[in-house]
């Protein structure tokens, strides 16, 4: 990645096969992660929707709707408030990021070219790593707010 690495205080990794069953769990499995950090339930449901775009592009772009195909997820918290989430397949890969990233641009015509663009406004940093016949990977960064524990007192 090519951000600094900070303090790691825990990290979960897991892989599942490319079946649109498991971007439900996918989704799951990282919002019970990241529940570890303070953020409120609009900002888990911020994440659980990154994560569904992310794991939907790799089944459905990457391997064309391949089941049986490798998805990877690799979830961490730095520094008690950073949440960092990689997502990877070893699919086809994209030709043109910069492309891919536009808003509202989709090589599928029946999508609405939309899930990097939501992806990149919950999160603070993405990063889309590619290479045509090896994968992508989608890295990205958020940082929550520390609230003052004894403004809920
Ligand atoms: N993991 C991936 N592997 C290969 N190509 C990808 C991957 N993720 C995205 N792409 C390419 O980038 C384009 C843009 O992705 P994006 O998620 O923004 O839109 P979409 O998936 O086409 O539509 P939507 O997400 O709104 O359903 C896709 O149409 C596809 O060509
Ligand atoms: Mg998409």
């Amino acid at each position: 990645m090519g951000w600094t690495i900070m303090n790691i205080k825990n990290y979960v990794r897991f892989e599942f096969s490319s079946i649109a069953e498991n971007v439900g769990l996918a989704r799951s499995c990282v919002a019970a992660f990241a529940s570890q950090l303070d953020c409120t339930l609009d900002e888990i449901e911020e994440i659980k929707l990154v994560v569904s775009e992310a794991v939907s592009n790799c089944i459905i772009h990457a391997y064309d709707n391949r089941a049986n195909q490798k998805v990877e997820i690799m979830v961490s918290i730095q520094d008690d408030r950073t949440l960092d989430l990689i997502i990877k397949d070893y699919g086809k890969g994209i030709v043109d990021i910069e492309k891919a990233l536009e808003p509202a641009y989709s090589t599928d015509g029946s999508r609405m070219g939309m899930g990097f663009t939501f992806m990149k406004s919950f999160m603070d940093e993405m990063e889309v790593i590619s290479k045509p016949g090896e994968g992508t990977s989608v890295q990205m960064r958020r940082s929550f707010l520390v609230r003052d524990q004894e403004a809920y007192a």
